[in-house]
């Protein structure tokens, strides 16, 4: 195995850790008491530098040729058959059922292991093969045992200036040793104006101070609400204040803030106010293609 260490630089760092992320942090000049620590991650590296293990190896021809498994010899849980049913309806070409089929069967096995592989294979009628490429390429398909509860760091450019490796690290530290949790980074998740956030199992939060860290820890360990005052889908607004401004206690999203819950927004929610009321300018001119000579 070659490896290869990739040198971070963190944006910055207190010398007692800071308790919120402020704006200031988005330079790497030192500011105040807050100076630049580089972060070294190691980055696993297999042959000539691919982080694919085993990708230069040659195929066995030998080896038999891989096959559908038999539906007669290979049991699958009734409720996972069905929802991979489910999902090869949806699609014109039922491959394009493989990854939500893959998704379910992890959520039963943990990962998709061998025998999550073997059962989706039976049910969608394809080789083993066909669906471990698929499950090796989408990095949210878990192709060895990980821990129940996944939290995702984003670490892309505005988390990361706001101080996401800090975060990462903080959370790997308090989950130390505890195999129930799968603590990754990840690249942007699509929330960036409330970095530093964080998926965990599935819920959206932030932004999280490291202070923040073993509370959210402890919920996620105690099967609570993550951090719910700072969930992205219970915000009335994109003012990330405007969630926390409610009173304790009354927040009539809270009991609904559980991984997997579904959306609590109702169907009056509203982003703002409809627009208009500026002036009404003419209606734009209807394009139309230009008329087909008569060639006879
Ligand atoms: S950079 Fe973190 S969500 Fe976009």
């Amino acid at each position: 195995m070659i490896g290869r260490r990739r040198k971070r630089s963190s944006p910055l760092r207190a010398d007692s850790p800071p308790a919120e992320y402020g704006s200031t942090a988005a330079t790497k000049e030192p500011v105040g008491d807050l100076v630049p620590v580089p972060i070294e991650r190691e980055v696993p590296r297999f042959g000539h530098g691919s982080r694919v293990p085993g990708w230069d190896e040659a195929a066995d021809l030998a080896k038999d040729p891989a096959e559908i498994p038999d539906a007669a010899t290979t049991p699958v849980p009734a409720e996972l058959r069905a929802e991979i049913e489910a999902h090869m309806a949806k699609y014109p070409d039922f491959h394009s059922a493989a990854i939500p089929a893959l998704a379910a069967a992890q959520r039963v096995h943990g990962w998709c292991s061998p025998e999550a592989i073997i059962q989706t294979a039976c049910v969608m009628r394809l080789t083993p093969g066909y669906l471990i490429a698929v499950a090796s390429f989408y990095d949210m398909l878990e192709t060895r045992p990980v821990g129940r509860h996944a939290i995702y760091v984003c670490t892309n450019i505005s988390c990361s200036l706001c101080g996401a490796d800090e975060l990462l690290e903080r959370l790997e530290q308090e989950t130390e040793g505890d195999a129930d949790f799968n603590v990754r980074h990840f690249e942007c998740l699509g929330a960036c104006d409330i970095a530093p956030m964080a998926s965990v199992d599935g819920v959206y939060v932030g932004p999280i101070t490291l202070s923040e860290v073993p509370t959210l820890i402890e919920q996620v360990r105690d099967g609570t609400p993550p951090l719910p005052g700072k969930q992205l889908h219970l915000r009335k607004s994109t003012d990330p204040g405007a969630a926390r401004a409610q009173p304790a206690g009354t927040d009539p999203g809270a009991a609904r803030a559980q991984p997997g819950a579904a959306d609590p927004l109702s169907p009056t929610h509203s982003h703002g106010e409809p627009m208009g009321g500026g002036p009404v300018g003419p209606p734009a001119a209807i394009e139309r293609p230009p008329p087909i000579e008569d060639e006879t």
